[in-house]
């Protein structure tokens, strides 16, 4: 028997119900049609160096100035960005299910400007920094929507010594309080993995976690990832078109 992809997105779609715990794992995919460039796809490279390369302690502590420039360039681009339609969807499904969670790696904050309730930030924000020295006179971190810095590396208004960005780099842990509640969030009727290539972890892990203690998984991407052949079902297509074709059939 042939099933219609009307058909199986009318089946997800009879999933989501009024009290269904509902969890999403969201990457740098869903903010790909608001003109945010993805890390892995094309233009993913800065100066012919790759991510891995530029988000560490090591790589910042050698250059600051050259990882700056790449968080600071991102600023700007992301500065003029407006949230898409998947990340409307989400922020509805935010409002609409009072037991949504939504897990971010991206820390372009498009996901809190279009109303999602309920982020958790895996991977910090882009729009906080803190000082690099940890002077005991700083906040822990701080908001600071400057974009572009005229002075790179920005400076500690509490000690003169530079800042970083408030994002988790390569080597670095996630906050345990964002771990904590992301794990518990695992325990859920529906786990939707979109946008990400599922190579970075511990996020990619938590898809497979999902899986394991019995939620079904979904996984919207333009591409097939390492995750997709475990989970219940791969739905292949750009994240804010696919998740308006679920959002239909749900209304
Ligand atoms: P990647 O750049 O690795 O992957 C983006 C994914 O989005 C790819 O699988 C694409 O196929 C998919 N994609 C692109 N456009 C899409 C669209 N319109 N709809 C659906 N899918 C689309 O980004 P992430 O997986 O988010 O970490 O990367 C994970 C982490 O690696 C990031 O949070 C960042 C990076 O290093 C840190 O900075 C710590």
């Amino acid at each position: 028997m042939i099933t219609s992809v009307s058909e199986i997105l009318a089946e997800l779609a009879s999933r989501f119900r009024p009290d269904s715990r509902i969890t999403v794992l969201t990457g740098a995919g869903v903010s790909a049609a608001s003109g945010v460039p993805t890390f892995r796809g094309p233009g993913g490279l800065y100066k012919n160096r790759r991510v891995e390369q530029i988000g560490t302690p090591e790589a910042f502590g050698r250059d600051p100035q050259f990882v700056w420039e790449w968080y600071n360039w991102r600023r700007e681009v992301i500065a003029t960005k407006q949230p898409n339609r998947a990340h409307e969807v989400l922020a509805r499904w935010s409002q609409r299910y009072p037991r949504f969670t939504l897990i971010t790696q991206n820390v372009d904050g498009l996901h809190e400007r279009a109303g999602t309730q309920n982020v958790l930030r895996f991977h910090g924000s882009i729009w906080e920094v803190l000082c690099w020295e940890r002077c005991k006179q700083s906040p822990p971190r701080w908001r600071d929507e400057t974009a572009p810095f005229t002075e790179i590396p920005p400076r500690c208004p509490y000690c003169g010594g530079i800042v970083r960005p408030g994002v988790v780099w390569f080597g670095e842990g996630i906050d345990p309080e964002v771990m904590k509640r992301s794990m518990d969030a695992l325990d859920c009727d529906i786990f939707l993995t979109i946008g990400t290539s599922a190579v970075v972890y511990p996020a990619a892990g938590l898809i497979h976690e999902a899986k394991t203690r019995g939620a079904f998984t979904v996984e919207i991407n333009i591409e097939t990832t390492p995750a997709a052949a475990s989970l219940d079902l791969p739905l292949e297509g750009p994240a804010e078109e696919v998740l308006d074709h679920i959002e239909r059939f749900i209304l």
